[in-house]
């Protein structure tokens, strides 16, 4: 499919989403050399503009732009960056979006399949869905479309969302992005543990005392408190991106590597997760601290918001290779540090010969700093007897200083070209993971479950050392 004539239409073109994620990615992909050579790309918006304006808006974006070179591909990148004006919900807008595609089309040779990027805000993600299959869709090439969360904000409304689409788009034709899994070392948790025995038979409840997932954001909802007062951190980050890791950081090895079997794994491990309790999860709000303002001092939030912007949350895996390991997933805005990592605290050595040592830990961190490591213990060098703690480090800047590693978009954009479903979410995915967050989203929703206070830019709320503790968890040094 790679080498034939496509278009891309990019609707939300003047969001942020757009601006910030999409285009950057086309253009990067594209100055690599990575797209079809017969390519065209419209955007499609509501607001009227003409074509200066709106490369003003998305060039301001492409970042990186240096040499001649550069600059000279940026002007080629914006030169098959169209635009047209349209509503969401018209189907002679759709018309009129049709023809265009047929304009640039008609300067292919063979017609040429369409991927349409919906990056819309979920009250017109249904209907756009609708205006393109009824309008827009091609008979000269396959068609596929991109969507982005939120889909849906519980397992009812979630299957009612995909429900209608389904009736639309089919499966195949279906790339549900969460761009966790296109970030690279989530990507690599599949090599790392599949390609490595070391690494995959040491993951088991004989073994490992606690997994803790962590997402953690040194910025605030500024700007965008609104709509997140809608979601909270627990539908922001963790029924998708912490859950997508969590399946890969648990399953058990997929039949082969194709993306059905991937996904079958992934669906496998994540139903034997029941529904998270009450009584396993902490829950946070940010107040202003050091000169930057709290979550309610947002306009756009209600001054009585009970929405969480920390959850610490434990899931348990009940199976036989996780039974009773609990799996702690932490995330939260505002607070001291950014940071991605996967952490696996293995249990103390029985019969412990030396007194010093210090648990194992594996650790992946996915940002910033691509890296994995394990915490050891190693003989003091010298002529002396005894333990100190280190580790065996692979950072991947030291290490693979040649390599670039790509945006999530990027890759993931690519697979969706090249029609490989791998790191998209499937429909059953989608399913399994909302009912594990469902009753506790519920819950907070309706005000049983409320957030602690915590200040902007600290480690989250003051229960959260016991919280973990409970679970196994020991602080180490770097913890
Ligand atoms: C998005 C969330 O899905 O992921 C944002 O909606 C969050 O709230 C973002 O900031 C984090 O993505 P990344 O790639 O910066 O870790």
């Amino acid at each position: 499919s790679f080498d034939k004539e496509t278009i891309i239409v990019v609707l939300g073109a003047s969001g942020d989403l757009a601006k910030k994620k999409t285009y950057p990615a086309l253009f990067n992909l594209y100055r690599l050399n990575l797209l079809p050579k017969a390519l065209a790309i419209i955007g499609y918006a509501r607001t009227k503009m003409d074509k200066d304006t709106f490369h003003g808006k998305i060039g301001e974006f492409l970042k990186g732009v240096d040499s001649d070179e550069d600059k000279k591909k940026k002007g080629d990148f914006l030169n098959i960056c169209t635009y047209t004006a349209g509503a969401y919900d018209k189907d002679e807008a759709f018309q009129q979006l049709n023809k265009d595609m047929e304009e640039r089309e008609s300067k292919f040779e063979n017609g040429a399949s369409r991927l349409f990027y919906m990056a819309l805000p979920p009250n017109v993600f249904t209907v756009v869905a609708e205006g393109l299959k009824k309008n827009c869709y091609s008979k000269n090439g396959h068609n596929r479309i991109i969507i982005e969360k939120p889909f849906g904000k519980d397992l009812e409304s979630s299957r009612e969302m995909m429900g209608k689409l389904k009736e639309l788009w089919k499966e195949e034709e279906t790339f549900r992005i969460d761009h966790y899994l296109g970030k690279e070392m989530v990507k690599n948790l599949l090599v790392t543990r599949f390609a490595n025995p070391i690494i995959d038979a040491v993951l088991n409840k004989d073994l490992v005392s606690n997994v803790q997932i962590t997402f953690k954001e040194p910025f605030g909802t500024e700007g965008r408190g609104g709509y997140f007062d809608e979601f909270g951190i627990v539908r922001d980050i963790q029924q998708n991106h912490l859950s997508q890791v969590l399946s890969l950081v648990a399953m058990e090895k997929p039949k082969s590597f194709s993306a059905e079997h991937i996904r079958d794994a992934k669906v496998e491990v994540l139903k034997s997760v029941p529904p998270i309790k009450d009584a396993d999860v902490l829950l946070g709000q940010y107040t202003a601290a050091k000169g930057k303002p709290g979550y309610k001092d947002d306009d756009t939030v209600p001054k009585d918001s009970n929405c969480p912007t920390f959850a610490a949350l434990t899931l348990w895996v009940n199976n036989k290779r996780w039974e009773g390991v609990p799996f702690i997933m932490k995330a939260g805005k505002a607070l001291n540090e950014g940071k991605v990592e996967i952490r696996v605290q293995f249990k103390d050595e029985k019969n412990k010969l030396f007194e010093n040592a210090q648990r194992n830990e594996l650790v992946w961190r996915v940002q910033p700093q691509e890296a994995i490591y394990e915490k050891i213990c190693t003989k003091v060098p010298g002529l002396q007897m005894g333990t100190i703690p280190t580790d065996l480090d692979l950072t991947y800047k030291d290490r693979f200083s040649d390599f670039r590693l790509p945006e999530a978009y990027e890759a993931l954009i690519l697979d969706a070209l090249n029609g490989d479903h791998s790191n998209f979410v499937r429909d059953d995915e989608l399913d399994v993971s909302w009912k594990i967050f469902t009753p506790i989203l519920h819950a907070i929703d309706e005000g049983k479950l409320k957030p602690e206070s915590y200040e902007y830019g600290s480690r989250g709320p003051s229960g959260l050392d016991a919280f973990i503790e409970k679970y196994g968890f020991k602080r180490a040094d770097d913890g």
